[in-house]
Order: structure tokens, then C-alpha cells, then sequence
């Protein structure tokens, strides 16, 4: 399949949670796997689909852009291969978007020069709609329904800057799929999504509902400091007559679903803890038992120096900044893929990414007096076929708050998760190794820790970034170079030869 759109600034397009197995060069972010395709000029992705299906989306990967250009990609089981659930009456996407009533680069560019945190947006989305709660808007997402059918919602967080709680008042759901990955179905009223994650879930329609119209809402989560958009985003679920038996109640006034308190970490760590890989015989789990190597990073916030003749709009008078480890990644003036590949490193990126925090602290108690992150262009390199651990553990250095940690190229299991600081010595211990949740996008939890495991079976280089576009600006992103194997199969090959170039 192709599609062509023409930007009039510099574009590229990421398809998120694609593997882009031995076809790297399609990943799309800019500076990582190409260079961002001019103004008004196309560029066509050329990548196959292997072994995948289910809920993703695509994404506009430089600056702000994905907070309008975005879509949902969905890949079917293959011809003939049913749903390990009874097959839905309908299917429907529903993305979550933010909107700001301003351009986004010009917000972000404007925070990035000041080092104060951006204009927050003015209103939720699903499907580009607002709904009724805000003043300005008559568009509001109506899902029609039919007494008594069942109905698959594909949900898709592409939202800037927060996680969502999502709610439809008296109705629950049953979540099926995480990220394009079965899980063991379980039942839930409430929902929870950050930005780069999918779930699918069950709607089951009422046989005989008491109303004709429920209202749904969704609303931020956030523990940060700072200032967010907590405005709520509504929509209409809508019953439709259906043929003969029953008749619908004319309306009764409509209420709110009720959506925890802002900042509800408790309500999260249960929603999160619920998932578990479906690990039927079909689909089997294949969390890897041994580890070769182990990593323990640092993800939260941290500032940077003011400039001389420059007055910061930062904590304390200085930028906010971000980083993994201490490393504020700044991104190179040229494609990483490219200089690896074409061994052109020098002056592009070092391998000296930390293993391991150089200054251990307590991560998640008082802060150190130091905060000031250092830049750099350093990345991990693996060989073909290690099986990592990965243990990422949040700090509350400006606060704490969760992170979305998205990685390209692969799925990862979730073997474990807690608050706190991460204890080598106990927390291992109760590793989930049988059937964790496999997804490319994990929440860290505020003021906690959570530990995945993956196998590095694909050549490349790899992003790995929070998916608060905030926090990706202010440095929260790193990249994992992952070596040929030996095997014609095992390696990646040449670029495209009109791969756009810096
Ligand atoms: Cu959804 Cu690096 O992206």
C-alpha cells in the first residue's frame, strides 16, 4: 500500500511498534534512522509486516508535529485465523489526540529557547473531537450502538503530553489486546492509556439500557509539578433503535462518568498490574529466561544551565532538561543508521552510553543538590541476539512523575514493576517469567521502577525515548545500536537509494 502527503516544513513519518525487522532504514525519526524529507517533497516507507497484527498507529516524529499528523494502523489476523475472543458485531478506532490552539513547533521551539515548560494544549480529542464540555466546540465523537451487540474499540493514546483515564458511565470493558499483543481478557470500568500505547477492548452494548445516551470522558493523569491541561474531553455513546423487540427510554438528563482524582498513582499501578500476556499455545509468550546483559537506567527530569546574556523561565532560574542515565541526548546534525552503517561515526555519537548510574543517588527521595544533566550523543551497543534486562527507574528530582518509555524495533515483556527504589537484591526475585505483558511502550511508574526484558534480534539502530513529547525535547531518548549476526538473515541490508538525506 502507498499514501502520499506533501508538508510544507520538514517531515518524516514513524510507524509505532511496527519491527521494521531488517528494515530499519523505514523506521522514520529524523536524525535516528534518515534525514527529514524537504519541504514538498515525498518519500515513500517500503517495509513488510512480519508476524504482527493488531492495534498501532503511525506518527509524524519530528518537533511537535505528531500533534496533528497521526493515524491508526491496524493489521488484521491473516485470512482465516479468528480472534482468540467470540468476533465482535463491529470495530471501531478511537484515538486520543491533544489540541493546541496554536502551531506546535512554534510552542515548543518558544520553550526550548526560554527553558520553561510549554503552553499546555486547550482540549482532548477522540477522533479530532472535542466534545460538548468545551465552549468552542459542537463536535463531539458519537459511538452508535445496537442493544445487546458487542463491540471491539480500538484505542490509541496519541496524545502529546498525557496519560488519559477513559470511562463510559454504567458501562465496563473487557481489555483483550495491549499494543498489538493479546492478553488474558480481563474486566475493567476504567481505563488507563499513555501516550504511544494501544489497547483493544469488549464493549458489550446493553440488552435493555435505561437511557438512549451515555456520556464517556477522559481526563489527564499527572503527579508532576507544573502546570498541565486538566480539561476533560467527552463523547456520546449512542443507542440505536434496533429493528422491532425493544424500545429505547427517551433521554434522562446525562451524567459524567466519574474519573479518578488527577493525580491517582494507586489507581494506575492496579490498572497496570492487570495485564498478562494471553500465553495460549497459539500464542505463546517467549520471555527470555536468561540475560546476558543488564542495564539499570535513570529516566526523570533535571535542568541544565542558563546561558550567559539569557533569562531561563526554568526551575530556579536555570532549563528544564531531561535525561536517561544523567545523558541529555542531543540529537546529531545527521541520520545515526547512516553514520553507523556507513562507519561514519566520528563526531556523530560515542558508544559510551552508562551501563549504570555513574553517581548512584536516592532516586526517589530527597533530591541531590547537583541536578544539572550532561549532553551528549552516546548510545548502547548490543550484539546480535542478547537478551537484555532492563531495569528503568524513575527519580523525583523535579518531581515525580510517570514516564511512557517507548522502544522502537521491538516488543519487550514487562517482568516487573514497584515504587520506590528498584532493589537488586529482593525485587528480582518476583520477576514475572511465565506469561508478563509484551508491549513497546511501558509506563515507569512516578516515584518507581519497572524492569523488561528483550531479545536483540534486530539489526539496527533503535530509539528508545518517553513518549511525553516534552520530555522527548528536553532529552529523554537515547538510542541502542543493535550489531549484524552471522546469517545472510541476520543483517541489515543497504539503505533505499532515495532515502532522504541531511
Ligand atoms: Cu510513537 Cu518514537 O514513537
Amino acid at each position: 500500500m502507498t499514501a502520499t502527503i506533501k508538508f510544507d516544513e520538514q517531515i518524516d513519518g514513524h510507524r509505532h511498534g511496527i519491527r521494521q525487522l531488517q528494515s530499519g532504514w523505514a523506521d522514520g525519526p529524523s536524525y535516528i534512522t534518515q534525514c527529514p524529507i524537504q519541504t514538498n517533497q515525498s518519500y515513500v516507507y517500503n517495509f513488510t509486516i512480519t508476524g504482527q497484527r493488531g492495534t498501532l498507529f503511525w506518527h509524524a516524529h519530528i518537533s511537535w508535529i505528531r500533534a496533528t499528523v497521526y493515524g491508526p494502523l491496524i493489521i488484521f489476523p491473516k485470512r482465516g485465523v479468528p480472534y482468540p475472543f467470540a468476533k465482535p458485531d463491529k470495530e471501531v478506532p478511537m484515538l486520543f489526540g491533544e489540541w493546541f490552539n496554536a502551531d506546535t513547533e512554534a510552542i515548543i521551539s518558544q520553550a526550548l529557547q526560554t527553558g520553561g515548560g510549554p503552553n499546555v494544549s486547550d482540549a482532548y480529542t477522540i477522533n479530532g473531537k472535542p466534545g460538548p464540555l468545551y465552549n468552542c466546540s459542537s463536535d463531539t465523537f458519537k459511538l452508535k450502538v445496537t442493544p445487546g451487540k458487542t463491540y471491539l474499540l480500538r484505542l490509541i493514546n496519541a496524545a502529546l503530553n498525557d496519560e488519559l483515564f477513559f470511562r463510559i458511565a454504567n458501562h465496563s470493558f473487557t481489555v483483550v489486546e495491549a499494543d498489538a499483543v493479546y492478553v488474558k481478557p480481563f474486566k475493567t470500568d476504567i481505563l488507563v492509556i499513555a501516550p504511544g500505547q494501544t489497547t483493544n477492548v469488549l464493549l458489550k452494548a446493553k440488552p435493555n439500557p435505561h437511557k438512549s445516551t451515555y456520556l464517556m470522558a477522559a481526563r489527564p493523569y499527572f503527579t508532576g509539578q507544573g502546570t498541565f491541561d486538566n480539561t476533560t474531553m467527552a463523547g456520546f455513546l449512542e443507542y440505536v433503535q434496533s429493528s422491532g423487540n425493544i424500545t429505547l427510554p427517551k433521554n434522562l438528563t446525562l451524567s459524567l462518568p466519574t474519573l479518578p482524582a488527577i493525580n491517582a498513582t494507586s489507581v494506575v499501578a492496579n490498572f497496570s498490574q492487570k495485564f498478562r500476556h494471553l500465553n495460549s499455545r497459539q500464542y505463546p509468550a517467549q520471555v527470555p529466561q536468561t540475560v546476558q546483559k543488564r542495564f539499570f537506567f535513570t529516566v526523570g527530569l533535571g535542568n541544565s544551565p542558563c546561558s550567559k546574556n539569557q533569562t531561563c523561565q526554568g526551575p530556579n532560574g536555570t532549563k528544564f532538561a531531561a535525561s536517561v542515565n544523567n545523558v541529555s541526548f542531543a540529537l546529531p546534525s545527521t541520520a545515526l543508521l547512516q553514520s553507523y552503517f556507513f562507519k561514519k561515526s566520528n563526531g556523530v555519537f560515542t558508544t559510551d552510553f552508562p551501563a549504570t548510574p555513574l553517581r548512584p543517588f536516592n532516586y526517589t527521595g530527597t533530591p541531590p543538590n547537583k541536578t544539572f544533566v550532561s549532553n551528549g550523543t552516546k548510545v548502547v551497543v548490543l550484539p546480535f541476539n542478547t537478551s537484555v534486562e532492563l531495569v528503568m527507574q524513575g527519580t523525583s528530582i523535579l518531581g515525580a512523575e510517570s514516564h511512557p518509555l517507548h522502544l522502537h524495533g521491538f516488543n519487550f515483556y514487562v517482568v516487573g514493576q514497584g515504587f520506590g527504589n528498584f532493589n537488586p537484591s529482593t525485587d528480582p526475585a518476583k520477576f514475572n517469567l511465565v506469561d508478563p505483558v509484551e508491549r513497546n511502550t511501558v509506563g515507569v511508574p512516578a516515584a518507581g521502577w519497572v524492569a523488561i526484558r528483550f531479545l536483540a534480534d534486530n539489526p539496527g539502530v533503535w530509539f528508545m525515548h518517553c513518549h511525553f513529547d516534552v520530555h522527548l525535547s528536553w532529552g529523554l531518548k537515547m538510542a541502542w545500536i543493535v550489531q549484524d549476526g552471522k546469517l545472510p538473515n541476520q543483517k541489515l541490508p543497504p539503505p533505499p537509494s532515495d532515502l532522504p538525506k541531511c
